[in-house]
């Protein structure tokens, strides 16, 4: 396999690159990544010099380049994890560049796929694009729930989805399009949750919680979420979709609460603040598709703990790499911040 990686340089791009190269050292990887404020490269430090992996520096709404990484590489599959991803920019400002990434770079992916004869490309999603469930329900997002996304970043990634499904029907792409649930573990940009509330509380500041705290999501650890990608690159059925979860519903509070218990601080860290406008009150995944497959989670629900901790053990070992990011995060927000003329720096996923 010689395969493309949109976006590899950013949280789950380069630990899916660095499973692949470990568990399949005879691939070809190519990473394209236009290293926004969210790409980095030191994320990917160790395997630089693989000779079987290469980093390219491009946009994916930039058909040429697509056109030219795909040739240039003999590139037979593709899988896209490039997108503007933090809801809290989609919501305050930063809008069309959702847009341009999320919906339109799917689109010239779709192209440049299609004028290459590509085997096969996955388009990474995320159960966002359902819409919000209701807090003590006993329903599940399934692969046949209404696409109906509540926030800019959804909804701009829900336009994606949907011209993967137009390019299958119409011009049978080979694609399949994964809808997953919200992430964790190593490499995270500190402006998502627990990355985010990790690093405060290591420079000893209070952490801010949105609301009552109660909105609920399903946790996956990264690796989970790489090793379902892996199974559908080469499993998969191109033209369906497929949900991955770990049915390991949280709500904000707890995640909140077993974090400062790890890092042994009281409540008194807490802070509630405002809530987010529209903000989901709970995601919650059916993976039965993917788990007919064969697919099982290295971390399910009574694991959580321990992938917490091992994550928060991570942050606290890969002292360089934190500091790196952390003042990246800052100066990053200094200038959105400033874009925008606003005082919110809330960054809870
Ligand atoms: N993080 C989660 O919890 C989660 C859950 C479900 C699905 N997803 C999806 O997984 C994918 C990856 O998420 P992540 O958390 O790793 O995101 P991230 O923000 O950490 O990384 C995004 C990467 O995309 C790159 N990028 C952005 N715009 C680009 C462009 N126009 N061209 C090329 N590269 C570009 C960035 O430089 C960065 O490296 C996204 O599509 C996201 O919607 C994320």
């Amino acid at each position: 396999m010689k395969l493309l990686v949109c976006g590899g340089a950013g949280f789950i791009g380069s630990n899916f690159i660095r499973h692949m190269l470990q568990t399949y050292p005879e691939y070809t990887i190519v990473n394209f990544d236009k290293l926004t404020y969210a790409g980095n490269l030191d994320n990917l430090k160790d395997v630089a010099d693989n000779p079987k992996y290469k980093f390219v520096q491009g946009d994916i709404t930039d058909l040429n380049a697509l056109n030219a990484v795909m040739k240039d590489n003999g590139i037979t599959h593709v899988i896209n994890f490039a997108a503007e991803t933090h809801v809290d920019r989609s919501i305050h400002g930063g809008t069309k560049d959702f847009v341009l990434t999320n919906t339109l770079g799917v689109q010239m992916i779709l192209d440049a796929v299609r004028a290459n004869n590509i085997e096969r490309f996955l388009n990474v999603s995320t159960d966002e694009v359902y819409g919000s469930l209701k807090l003590g329900e006993n329903t599940y997002f399934t692969e046949k729930t209404p696409v109906w996304p509540n926030m800019p970043y959804a909804a701009a990634k829900a336009g994606g989805d949907l011209m993967c499904n137009a390019y299958f029907v119409t011009h049978k792409v080979p694609v399949i399009v994964t809808h997953c649930s919200n992430n964790y573990g190593p490499y995270q940009f500190p402006e998502k949750l627990i990355p985010f509330f990790v690093f405060k509380l290591l420079k000893g500041e209070k952490v801010p919680v949105y609301g009552d705290g109660l909105n609920v999501r399903d946790w996956i650890h990264v690796i989970d979420h790489s090793k379902a990608l892996d199974l559908l690159l080469h499993k998969g059925t191109p033209g369906e979709v497929y949900n991955i979860g770990v049915d390991n519903e949280r709500n904000n509070l707890e995640i909140t609460k077993m974090i400062l218990n790890l890092m042994g601080v009281g409540e008194d860290k807490i802070e509630y603040i405002q809530d987010r406008p529209g903000h989901d009150r709970r995601y919650a995944i059916d993976a039965s598709k993917i788990t007919s497959l064969g697919w099982r989670p290295d971390y399910p629900r009574e694991k959580f703990e321990q992938g917490l901790k091992e994550t928060i053990e991570w942050y606290k070992t890969n002292t360089q790499w934190v500091e790196n990011i952390w003042q990246k995060k800052h100066d990053e927000m200094n200038k959105f911040q400033e874009s925008l003329g606003t005082e919110d720096e809330n960054g809870t996923a």
